[in-house]
């Protein structure tokens, strides 16, 4: 096969910053994906309508005149966040999920949830209203070791709460390990996950390949290759609870080459092209378009797109940096062949 075209995919989880940032990166994005969950974790966090209305204005102010892309916004849930703000969101038109980051668990998480009790009354209206749950499923404590932060955050905090709101909508974000996949398949009707190409593609051996490379950091952490393969056929298994989410998180290059890096890996410049290898690595390209374009969509209770994007089994090497703001970002496989490339950019 050269070429491959399918229906328009979206992309359930992106970092897409703020300001210079944001303006440098999105268009990535946009050229690939119709739609995008578009994360909260900026600086002050996207915790109420009124910002994620205005943070949408600025996504699509820094998008090029005639570009089709819809940003679907998300808030970030807080201790703090009321079910009055839950109604609003859910009644703007604009909101399709909440974010759950566990306090202390990643980039800009602070003022997420200490305690999963002191969300109960916004998930309770959650439940009622449909509104998503979208969840980084990590413990993150001193005492659970980073390569166990995501099982254990499935056994003590996702499965009870799973339970106790049998009607919530709940994505498992970014999801890394063979027991991620087992909770997935296996819970009520409601839960889904989104799988990262770097997940799908590497295993923790490449944080550690003949040095530190800050640049395969991200969380959750690249697991075990046993844990790749469960992935692997989880997103190749035709299964409609898994589907893409790049969860690219771009950080400036001195941020990450650091003694103290960020985590985060910048995919959205091959967004759809890094899965398009997989798939066909796994002999399963057939699959690829539900996995992109319909399983996620379906999810979300949103139309499948009518037009399509062509991807060419042809290699080609990004850059070794891209602009990003006032500084430069690195982007994953830079200066390194990436099997398929976009035909078309899909601006109208
Ligand atoms: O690697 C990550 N980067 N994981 C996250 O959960 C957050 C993200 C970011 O915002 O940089
Ligand atoms: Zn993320």
């Amino acid at each position: 096969m050269t070429s491959l075209s399918i229906q328009r995919p979206d992309d359930w989880h992106v970092h897409l910053r703020d300001g210079a940032a944001l303006a440098s990166v999105v268009r990535f994005t946009a050229e690939r994906f119709g739609r995008a969950i578009v994360m909260p974790n900026l600086s002050p966090a996207v915790t109420s309508v009124d910002l994620a209305a205005a943070y949408r204005k600025r996504i699509v102010a820094s998008l090029a005149p005639g570009t089709r892309f819809d940003p679907l916004m998300t808030l970030y849930l807080t201790d703090a966040t009321s079910p009055q703000e839950i109604a609003l969101a859910t009644a703007c038109g604009f909101i399709y999920g909440v974010k759950l980051y566990p306090a202390g668990a990643t980039t800009h998480s602070n003022a997420g949830v200490t305690d999963i009790s002191r969300a109960y009354p916004a998930l309770a209206r959650m439940e009622e209203t449909g509104m998503r749950l979208l969840v980084h499923g990590e413990t993150p404590h001193a005492d659970v070791d980073v390569f166990d932060r995501e099982t254990h955050f499935i056994d003590s905090v996702l499965a009870p709460l799973v339970a106790r709101f049998p009607k919530l909508k709940v994505v498992l974000e970014h999801i890394t390990t063979s027991h991620a996949v087992e909770f997935v398949a296996a819970a009520r009707p409601g839960v889904a996950a989104t799988i990262t190409p770097q997940h799908l593609l590497h295993n923790r051996n490449a944080i550690f390949s003949g040095g530190i490379r800050p640049h395969y950091y991200c969380l959750p952490i690249l697991k075990r290759e046993r844990d790749r393969q469960a992935l692997l056929a989880a997103a190749t298994g035709g299964n409609p609870r898994f589907f893409l989410g790049t969860d690219s998180a771009p950080h400036e290059r001195a941020a990450k080459e650091s003694s103290c890096g960020c985590a985060g890996m910048f995919t959205a410049h091959a967004g759809i092209e890094l899965y398009a290898e997989v798939f066909e690595q796994a002999g399963r390209l057939d699959r690829l378009q539900s996995f992109a374009s319909h399983f996620g969509a379906d999810f979300y209770g949103l139309p499948r797109h009518v037009d399509t994007i062509t991807l060419i089994n042809e290699p080609w090497v990004p850059p070794k940096s891209y602009d990003f703001g006032n500084g430069t970002l690195v982007p994953y496989r830079g200066g390194e062949a990436i099997g398929w490339r976009l035909a078309d950019k899909g601006i109208a």
